[in-house]
């Protein structure tokens, strides 16, 4: 269990929070690139860390991400006309451009300057591996741009998606780094789903519902173990990745694509989470980019036009009590994303964690916590540089091998952790 100061101070990110200015200390994943698909093309809402944005992509081809409302009297300028290089609002037609500057006020009389004076809050976007970041922190302090492999690996080889959670960012994470529940929950389609099946330590997984946990820090975060053993006593070791503020990577399962998540606070009771699938060595196969399009493996199918996911609390998530009871699913939910987001948003949209019963398998998130909690204390106290911020931390693998029962994993695993370009993934 945690105490609800320390839950409120990890669930919280509004501009004014602890771990608020923690996650504006880093890049992170705003908008698919596909959503600004031209220059002058509708702007997007986008709501990150409780604050409400307007992105937009100008007539050259430039990037903004700007408070939604005019400055003049707060209209949204998700109405604005997007054209010769600004966003222009649609009441008095006041003009901004990607940094925020007013550069038109024609209500005003062409000599008066005032234009200048107004600028809206705005940050910076940039384009990485299909994806747009953004850093939403003090303008000294921003961090080089951020090198998660998945991101700088050639376009061919990566695949990303995002969905809609309804919940909290962090119970949201915390299914992301709690490998325990791999053998419970998605065991029906580790045998099934096109981008797990058929890999060697599907068996070791399925056969082996109470693992053996281990957590060990890292420059940017933390690895975690989880070691069921094989059919002769060698250890199956899983290692998932967590990196400052919540990056997640899962060990991968045979030749298949490596896949992880981003889970960014879009206020406290909704999230992104982001989902990427990509190969070190190879292009994704067609086969594959269309299982993902189709909802396989991590990603979902939407609500059209939306990025809710088709199953969502409001249908149940769809529910199969007979696939559920036939072992088809376990949950009777469909699919590795939808079954973990059910659950965690049938928490309620911030789980109490005051009542929660912690136990060994537990060991990840609850350092995890710790970790953030130390991080936003640090940082608020004397300014002390987050970790994951710095690229190297961010050049991280999961990892999944079999290793004798007398050598440690830690010597093991340690370069397979490492993100060397063109080296295959350690995967089993
Ligand atoms: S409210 Fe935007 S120009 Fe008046
Ligand atoms: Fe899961």
């Amino acid at each position: 269990m945690l105490r609800k100061s320390d839950s409120d101070k990890l669930t919280q990110t509004g501009p004014d929070t602890p771990m608020g200015r923690l996650f504006r200390r880093y890049w992170i994943p705003a908008l698919l690139c596909e959503e600004l698909p031209r220059n002058d093309c509708p702007p997007v809402r986008v709501k990150l860390l409780s604050e409400r944005l307007i992105a937009f992509r100008d007539s050259d081809g430039r990037y903004g991400l700007l408070d939604e409302f005019c400055a003049h009297r707060g209209v949204s300028l998700w109405f604005g006309r997007n054209e010769e290089c600004g966003l222009r609002c649609s009441y008095h037609g006041w003009k901004y451009d990607v940094a925020g500057q007013c550069i038109d006020m024609p209500s005003e009389p062409e000599d008066s300057g005032f234009a200048r004076k107004v600028r809206l809050t705005a940050y910076p976007l940039i384009e990485r591996g299909g994806v747009l970041w953004t850093y939403m922190g003090p303008v000294e302090q921003e961090p080089p741009p951020p090198e998660w492999e998945f991101a700088t690996v050639p376009a061919a080889q990566s695949f990303t998606s995002k969905r809609l959670q309804e919940c909290n960012w962090l119970q949201a994470m915390e299914g992301g780094i709690d490998s325990s529940h791999v053998s419970f929950l998605h065991r029906g389609d580790l045998n099934s789903d096109p981008l797990f099946k058929g890999a060697r330590g599907n068996q070791y997984n399925l056969s082996d519902a109470r693992p053996v946990f281990e957590v060990v820090e890292s420059p940017g975060g933390l690895y975690f173990d989880a070691t069921p053993t094989t059919e002769n006593g060698d250890y199956y070791w899983r290692i998932t990745q967590f990196v400052m503020p919540s990056f997640t990577m899962i060990a991968p399962r045979g030749n298949h694509s490596v896949h992880g998540h981003f889970w960014i606070p879009i206020d406290d009771e909704r999230c992104w989470t982001w989902s990427f699938d990509y190969h070190p060595t190879r292009p994704l196969a067609d086969a594959e980019v269309a299982a993902m399009r189709a909802g396989k493996g991590i990603h979902v199918t939407y609500v059209p036009g939306t990025f809710r996911p088709l199953a969502n609390k409001d249908n149940d998530y769809l529910m199969d009590r007979a696939a559920q009871e036939a072992g088809r699913t376990y949950s009777g939910i469909e699919g590795f994303a939808m079954q973990d987001a059910s659950l965690q948003e049938s928490m309620g949209p911030i789980v109490d964690r005051t009542k929660e019963i912690l136990v060994s398998t537990d060991i990840g998130i609850i350092m995890a916590r710790q970790r953030l909690l130390r991080a936003a204390t640090a940082l608020d106290d004397s300014g002390a540089t987050p970790p994951g911020l710095d690229p190297a931390h961010q050049r991280v693998r999961s990892a999944a091998i079999v290793l004798p029962p007398d050598q440690p994993f830690k010597d093991g695993a340690r370069t397979v952790l490492i993100a060397h370009p063109g080296v295959a993934p350690a995967s089993v």
